[in-house]
């Protein structure tokens, strides 16, 4: 497919999505958003690839969805069409880890999409918001929901109900992001994070993003049963035996599932 409002390149094991409608801030229209869901499609099908990245420019991450494209949309239409369903989850529906690397604004379904990825780098240029209520709406991609998980209730309603955006130390402070870095920094940062996590075995990094979102999705004792099975689990691997026997003879494992 010819991207024409995303770049998508590989590094290595790792799939960069880099988000480019510059003119726009990156805002999110159908268009892009079906183009990543292809390349996230071919990255998690590509048994060379082993983690994802979704970038932005200097400026923007993105800006939210494209609010020129919304503006004309009836009840009816978002009603029919399930406005945002389809295109935008699929970044949360990913098996292998998907890296944010955010610098600049953050907003809206910008900031919805980094809070769809496992973790969140961001620079120190970053800015974080939920700005719909200046538009008479609310989020609608999770924005309620995964930035109360993440901050806690008291900013997260700051946010949504005064659309004050968060710089990247408190998002830091907050929890929202995992750190910040330089912005000159940024996409080699996000880069060494996913070698590392290509450097490992693959159904592992697997296995441990599905049990750290199981945390979100039930209780605390469903949780720690669920990991318990999938622990044990990781003994039935070539990867765990490579891992522990690495160790006890003092060299480096050599995942055979990488
Ligand atoms: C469409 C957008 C846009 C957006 C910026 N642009 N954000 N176009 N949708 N979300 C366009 C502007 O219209 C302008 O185009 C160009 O990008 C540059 O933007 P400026 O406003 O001139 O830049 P600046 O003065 O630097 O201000 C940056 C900004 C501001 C603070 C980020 O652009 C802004 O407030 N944007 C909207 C943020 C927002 O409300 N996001 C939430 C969207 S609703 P022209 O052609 O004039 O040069 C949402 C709902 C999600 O995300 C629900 C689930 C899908």
């Amino acid at each position: 497919m010819a991207y024409e409002n995303i770049l998508v390149e590989t590094r290595g094991q790792v799939g960069l999505i880099t988000l480019n409608r510059p003119k726009a801030l990156n805002a999110l229209n159908a268009a892009l958003m079906q183009e990543m869901t292809v390349a996230l499609d071919a990255f998690e099908a590509d048994d060379n690839i082993g983690c994802m990245i979704i970038t932005g420019s200097e400026k923007a991450f993105a800006a939210g969805a494209d609010i020129k494209e919304m503006q004309p949309k009836t009840y009816m239409d978002v009603y029919k069409e399930d406005f945002i369903t389809r295109d935008w989850e699929r970044a949360a529906r990913c098996r292998k880890p998907v890296i944010a690397a955010v610098a600049g604004y953050a907003l809206g379904g910008g900031c919805e999409l980094a809070m769809m990825c496992d973790f969140i780098i961001a620079a120190d240029t970053a800015k974080f918001g939920q700005p719909e209520i200046n538009l008479g709406t609310i989020p609608g991609a999770g924005g309620t929901q995964r930035l109360t998980r993440f901050v806690g209730k008291s900013k997260a309603m700051e946010m949504c109900l005064t659309a004050r955006m968060m710089d990247a130390d408190e998002a830091e402070r907050s929890g929202l992001v995992s750190r910040v870095v330089p912005a000159a920094e940024l996409l080699n940062e996000a880069i060494k994070a996913a070698e590392k996590i290509c450097s490992l075995s693959r159904p592992i990094v697997m296995i441990a993003k599905e049990s750290v979102n199981r945390a979100y999705e039930t209780t605390l004792t469903e949780g720690v049963r669920f990991e318990r099975r999938v622990f044990h689990s990781t003994f039935g691997t070539e990867d765990q035996k490579e891992g522990m026997s690495a160790f006890a003879e003092k060299r480096k494992a050599d995942f055979k599932h990488r």
